[in-house]
């Protein structure tokens, strides 16, 4: 397999890839010449340094996987890749310790005007007066986004002895209470906070969270730090405010438009600035490097993406209970798949007993591979597979219980449409994936290889002749199982054979009397 290096990438990391793969390494290439180049490749690895736009994306036949050494995606079309079942991974741990600490950095140096002084005294002035700067030591620093390095900058500005507000709809007041910090909206932080940093993803939500709105409420020596992304601060409302004199300094590491040379905000006296230095230690290059190529490893050999952001990702430990699960899950989606007859428009996925407690996300994206595998193909991977079921419009629903009646933990699948329903249900026994029930007919079978479900009247003389329709047709019968009913009533008989079913073999069962549908599954 081949992986392209389109950005600097630390020796460390391209050593563990070189062991693997061919690798190849071609930095600062534009779209047009990445568009050419990437046909060839099964992953690609990125920084910041180039857009990877859908153009790209579109002409990347090969490519599985798309890994960033870092932790921002913005600068992938996460969308595009999904929809051409790419996997789309970052390495998440590996810089944030130096981002938090440039970070701190930024905010001392803004403090003591520290940048300002250097380049004064390098002029051979001496103004000791001019740079007079204030304590951090018990001023209020506001943290929008409490994520890895949000986190990491409240530890270190907790022993700076700061007092700390925060706001992350998606953090949990223990955890903010454990970091010391007092959750509150924005724009209570904009009137009390005298520092305020942002360490947000670039997104929808978080694009100019700090806008004319804010800066108007903020008090006039208030510092504004961004080491996270340009554009989660509005940079024409900073500009604005640094102008009119209603904010105290900026301390900015990421820019919207990067190099930054055409933006205003250089010109203040009162903003400092570097050029995206947030992940350049000598620490985090390394660190994101090995984590990107291990991950890249991982994922060509079949294994798991453990940071990816297209496919619900999970912790070692928590996979070695949820992987029965998952093959039982896929399995269960291609039976239904081939069961069911017209189209659905609803896919109920239920959990009961102790799964349910479990993340359960990896399960339903398996599910539903499964299920689409049976019309798409090979199109349909574990990434674009909830894409792919939203585009056909076909509305996934999951449902959990505690409780389950004859089994530890069951699945269950119920395909709904056009007046018909198609359910099954399975669990996991000793590892293996076991169907227990098709249409409310209790069955105990370990799905492989070719499967016949023949709905069947429960009656002498049915099942004999089925058998004799195989066996004159030289197909083996290895294995066979009949739901138990009462006498007369309709129940689901699954006979496993060794080869495929021609069609009209098949037909030939359903003329059978007493067969009422026959339907053969392939595994
Ligand atoms: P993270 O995913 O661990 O944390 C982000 C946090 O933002 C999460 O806790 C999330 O709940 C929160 N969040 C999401 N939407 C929000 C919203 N609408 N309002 C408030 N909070 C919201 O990410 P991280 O690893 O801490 O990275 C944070 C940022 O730093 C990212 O933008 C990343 O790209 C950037 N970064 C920059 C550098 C650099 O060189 N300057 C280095 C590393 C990371
Ligand atoms: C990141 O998101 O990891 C940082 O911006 C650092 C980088 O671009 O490498």
């Amino acid at each position: 397999m081949k992986v392209l290096v389109s950005d600097p990438l630390s020796n460390e990391g391209l050593e563990i890839l070189k062991e693997h793969f061919t690798v190849d390494i071609s930095t600062g290439l534009s779209e047009d010449e990445l568009v050419k180049k990437i046909k060839d490749y099964d992953a690609l690895i990125i920084r910041s340094g180039i857009q990877v736009t859908q153009k790209i994306i579109e002409a990347a036949d090969k490519l599985k996987v798309i890994g960033r050494a870092g932790v921002g995606v913005d600068n992938v079309d996460v969308d595009a890749a999904t929809k051409k079942g790419i996997i789309v991974t970052n390495s998440p741990e590996g810089n944030m310790i130096s981002a938090a600490e440039h970070t701190i950095a930024m905010m001392m140096s803004m403090s003591r005007n520290i940048p300002q002084a250097n380049t004064s005294l390098k002029a051979r002035e001496w103004k000791r007066n001019k740079f007079m700067g204030v304590e951090v030591k018990g001023k209020i620093l506001g943290i929008i986004g409490l994520g890895r390095i949000g986190s990491e900058v409240a530890k270190r500005a907790s022993g700076l002895e700061m007092k700390l507000m925060g706001y992350d709809p998606f953090i949990s007041e223990k955890r903010a209470t454990e970091l010391g910090v007092k959750l509150a909206t924005v724009n209570e932080i904009a009137k009390a906070a005298d520092y305020i940093t942002v360490h947000t993803p670039l997104i929808k939500e978080t694009r100019n969270i700090l806008d004319d709105e804010q800066f108007a409420l903020m008090k006039p020596s208030v510092k504004i730090i961004n080491c996270a992304r340009g554009g989660i601060i509005s940079e024409e409302a900073l500009a604005k405010a640094l102008a009119s004199g209603k904010i105290g300094g900026a301390a900015l590491d990421v820019f919207v438009e990067e190099p930054p040379f055409i933006s205003p905000l250089l010109d203040f006296d009162n903003v400092i600035v570097t050029p995206h230095l947030g992940a350049s230690t000598q620490e985090a290059q390394v660190n994101v490097a090995i984590e990107i190529a291990n991950e890249i490893v991982s994922v060509l050999t079949g294994g798991l993406a453990k940071n990816a952001i297209n496919i619900p990702s999970v912790k070692p430990e928590a996979m070695a209970v949820l992987a029965p699960y998952i093959r039982l899950a896929e399995m269960m989606g291609k039976i239904a798949g081939q069961l069911v007859e017209g189209n659905y428009e609803k896919v109920e996925i239920g959990y009961n007993g102790e799964i349910s407690g479990k993340d359960t996300r990896p399960l339903t994206v398996s599910a539903l591979k499964g299920l689409l595998e049976m019309a798409l193909g090979s199109a349909v991977n574990y990434v674009n597979a909830p894409t792919l079921a939203k585009s056909r419009q076909i509305a996934v629903v999951e449902s959990k219980s505690e409780s389950s009646e004859e089994y530890a933990s069951t699945v269950s699948i119920k395909l709904i449409g056009g007046g018909m329903t198609k359910l099954i249900a399975g669990t996991v026994v000793g590892d293996e994936p076991k169907i227990v029930s098709v249409d409310g007919d209790k069955l105990d079978i370990f799905p492989a290889g070719y499967m016949i479900f023949a709905k069947h009247i429960n009656k002498p003389n049915v099942i004999g002749p089925c058998c004799v329709v195989l066996g004159k047709n030289n197909i083996n019968i290895s294995g066979m199982q009949v739901g138990r009913s009462e006498i007369g009533s309709t129940t689901m008989m699954v006979l496993n054979v060794d080869s495929e079913v021609p069609a009209p073999i098949l037909e030939e069962l359903r003329n059978v009397p007493g067969i009422l549908s026959a339907k053969l599954v392939k595994i």
